[in-house]
């Protein structure tokens, strides 16, 4: 089989609101495939129906071949899952835990395997209450390999680390696509999408507004790399390469010229030599997916903090 996840014009009503609205995608079986929006564009919902825990108002998906209307039973013994904002028994060690969950299950995967797999080997014996968020989560990635799964759902699993906790979690997630499993991955970190998916698509209002890999998506919707030249004096510098046809805007001090070939650093910097312009330095900017989702939508997807 080549799809782990075939999803077709499903869509989710809840009263008058479009939580998810008529989307369609395909998730390849042993590929990382990240569900990218911002907060209230329809990711956890989209994927707990994929997961069989709520009822679509309209659409067919199928996980491994198994229709979700009918074969329920199959699907959540195939699959596993982290919630978003999973919390799990404060009082049971590591592998306690592990062994409680893996007990709900009939197929049942090596829990030392998964243990060594998430690198939890040091803390097989703390109490899950005492662990860090990042700690907590990685286990949270352990209990949804205790049946062994083909597919794995991460709803969010990164929320709230600090960037070497998240780091630590990607590497987990890294692993598991070592293994051939398929991994679900929902988020709204565009770092984690672009660290870790071979294939993005994006959701905004209940809508796929984007779908590909990184490189289709940037080449796509990213806009050229951006060219900033600091120290000197902005206006003389901008006033010159403006009157070459470059697109160049004096911002903050500093002069930024949008470009779209890459030789056209060298044409930029040459022009401003033979001009004798002076500038301290330069720096170049590369698109990445917070353009492609500003250039799809018109809005940021990064929280302001
Ligand atoms: N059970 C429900 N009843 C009513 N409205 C709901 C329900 N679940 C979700 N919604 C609404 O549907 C929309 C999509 O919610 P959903 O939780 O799927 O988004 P999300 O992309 O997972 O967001 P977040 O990043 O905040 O987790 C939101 O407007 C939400 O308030
Ligand atoms: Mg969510």
């Amino acid at each position: 089989m080549e799809y782990a996840i075939e999803v077709e014009g499903l869509t989710k009503l809840y009263g008058d609101l479009k939580a998810v609205n008529n989307i369609s995608f395909k998730v390849r079986e042993g590929e990382v495939f990240a569900f990218l929006g911002p907060n209230g564009a329809g990711k956890t919902t989209t994927v707990e129906i994929i997961e069989t825990i709520r009822n679509p108002t309209k659409g067919k998906v199928k996980v491994l071949g198994y229709d979700i209307s009918k074969s329920t039973r199959e699907i959540k013994e195939r699959i596993g899952v982290l919630p978003q904002e999973f919390i799990s028994f404060e009082r049971l060690t590591v592998k306690e835990t592990l062994t409680y969950f893996s007990n709900l299950y009939k197929k049942h995967a090596d829990i030392d395997e998964i243990i060594d797999t998430i690198d939890l080997r040091d803390k097989e014996n703390e109490l899950y209450m005492n662990l860090s968020g990042g700690l907590k989560q990685r286990v949270g990635v352990a209990i949804a390999l205790v049946n062994d799964p083909d597919v794995i759902f991460l709803d969010e699993p990164t929320t709230g680390l600090d960037p070497r906790a998240r780091r630590d979690v990607w590497d987990a997630v890294a692993g598991l696509k070592k293994q051939g499993k398929t991994v679900f991955l929902t988020t709204h970190y565009m770092e984690e999408a672009e660290y870790l998916a071979d294939s993005i698509a994006i959701i905004h209002k209940g809508r796929i507004v984007a779908e590909g890999t990184l490189d289709e998506l940037l080449r796509q919707y990213g806009h050229q790399s951006t060219l900033l030249i600091k120290g000197g004096k902005a206006g003389e510098i901008a006033g010159a390469l403006k009157k070459d046809g470059y697109s160049a805007e004096e911002t903050n001090g500093n002069v930024e010229v949008k470009i779209s070939k890459r030789d056209a650093v060298i044409d930029i910097l040459f022009h401003l030599k033979e001009k004798g312009i002076y500038y301290r330095e330069i720096d170049i900017r590369h698109s990445d997916l917070e353009d492609v989702f500003l250039n799809l939508t018109g809005e940021k997807l990064k929280e302001e903090t």
